[in-house]
């Protein structure tokens, strides 16, 4: 496998990883969770249970990616030999393929936005209006799959330039430029009249919120950020040399999620505050509200377009890293060319997000369970998927493995090695089956 492209710097690794993390995860649904479920409460869940919870398991994948220097399925395949380990990499790329036919609608409503503000179509001024725009732009079946169509164009065009030229490349300028805008949003945000109101509504726990729906959605919430449950971060790390300190890049990449979700909030809360809006619009949060609350200040228009271009970088960081795992079992298996894979894949995955996109207008009255087709492959996935995933995954690392093996690919302080076989191998595989259960009879 000699012949394998692989990260050129540990930092673009990192930031890859991170790339994948960071996406409409910690912008998009981490303020309108935040908003709708109790503001501080779900973030001191929601960064507990990254921590002890989320982040053993990313490192889990990491080890076994870099150690099986291949492919999700190959690497399981080369490392427990006839034993049915390899589903979790066959699991994983469904869970991936699936979740981006429905992130790849969101990546066109985005795309939407920006070409309306280039073409000076966006300015409406209040709430209300960019309501209207929303719902016409989420309805609208030619748009929203033409641009659902042109966002996966783009995924595809990045994935199939590889590793180095490709992926690396692009997460490498998109990362910086990510943390650099939107610390300047903030400065934006904070600075006007009224906003400790939303400090506090972030900071200052309330805790009568407290309730199981906050625990499930602030632990699903720890496993989407991450990436984690559904092999991603397994393929990213097998294109990583041995020398990598695991620890310390699986802990980068939690902090900058951590920040950039905080980042988020603080563009987020103080200004819809300040601006007399309330913090539970759902999804609409950063679709309506913001833009609404951007035009009112000066040069508005012009923060809005930086947020959406902000928010397009980031949905691509990740949208490329799902592309990349089905491409790369796929590559370990036939031994086809990269560019045709990613083709073919965007297109499958495109054909079966089409139905996600269309349950927010023509197709809104199929229901299944209560539930719109995009929040039935969202609950299947991110809900189902990725906890059954982050399981074995955990239950693979933390027995599977001899301790001397992981004691070996984790290579750090042996605190840090403890705390994280205790966690991995007690903590988080207990924490997913008592919140899966409880999960289900809440659904049922
Ligand atoms: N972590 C991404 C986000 O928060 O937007 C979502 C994601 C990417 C989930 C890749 C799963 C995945 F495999």
């Amino acid at each position: 496998m000699s012949s394998r492209d692989q990260f050129a710097s540990k930092i673009g690794f990192i930031l890859a990883a991170a790339g994948s993390a960071v996406g409409l995860g910690a912008i998009w649904k981490f303020p309108y969770m935040a908003g709708n479920h109790g503001g501080s409460v779900f973030i001191i869940l929601f960064i507990a249970f990254l921590f002890f919870i989320s982040l053993p398991v990313l490192i889990a994948e990491f080890m076994i990616g870099r150690r099986g220097q291949a492919d999700a399925v190959t690497s399981f395949k080369q490392q427990a030999p006839g034993k049915p380990w390899y589903l979790v990499g066959y699991l994983g790329t469904i869970m991936a393929s699936l979740i981006l036919s429905f992130y790849s609608v969101v990546g066109g409503w985005i795309l939407s936005y920006l070409i309306r503000a280039f073409t000076f179509r966006l300015k409406s001024g209040d709430s209300e209006s960019f309501e209207q725009l929303f719902h016409t732009i989420i309805q609208n079946p030619w748009e929203a799959v033409f641009a659902q169509g042109m966002f996966l164009l783009i995924t595809i065009g990045i994935v199939q330039a590889g590793i180095k030229s490709g992926i690396e490349r692009a997460s490498k300028w998109m990362m910086p430029t990510l943390f650099i805008f939107f610390l300047i949003l903030v400065v934006r945000s904070l600075t006007l009249p009224g906003a400790m109101e939303g400090i506090r509504f972030m900071f200052v726990p309330d805790w009568n919120q407290l309730n199981w729906e906050t625990v499930l959605l602030a632990l699903g919430q720890a496993f989407f950020t991450l990436s984690v449950g559904v092999s991603v971060m397994i393929t990213y790390a097998s294109y990583l040399g041995e020398n990598e300190q695991i620890g310390s890049a699986s802990i980068h990449v939690a902090l900058m999620n951590i920040f950039i979700s905080i980042l988020a909030g603080l563009v987020i809360f103080p200004a819809v505050f300040a601006l007399g809006f309330q913090p539970d619009a759902g999804p609409g949060l950063a679709f309506v509200i913001l833009p609404a609350v951007f035009e009112q200040m000066p040069l508005g228009s012009l923060f809005v377009i930086l947020f959406f271009i902000l928010l397009l970088f980031a949905t691509l960081t990740s949208s490329i890293s799902m592309l990349e795992i089905l491409v790369s079992v796929v590559i370990g298996k036939r031994r086809t060319n990269r560019v045709r894979i990613a083709w073919i894949g965007g297109l499958l995955i495109f054909i079966v997000g089409i139905p996600s996109t269309l349950s927010f207008g023509i197709w809104s009255h199929i229901q299944i369970a209560d539930k719109s087709i995009f929040d039935t492959v969202d609950f299947l996935t991110n809900g189902i998927g990725m906890p059954i995933g982050a399981f074995f995954i955990s239950l693979f690392a933390g027995y599977y493995y001899k301790t001397a093996i992981s004691k070996q690919e984790l290579n750090t302080h042996p605190l840090f090695y403890y705390v994280w076989l205790v966690l991995i191998r007690f903590v988080t595989p207990v924490a997913i089956v008592i919140i899966f259960i409880q999960g289900i009879r809440n659904v049922l």
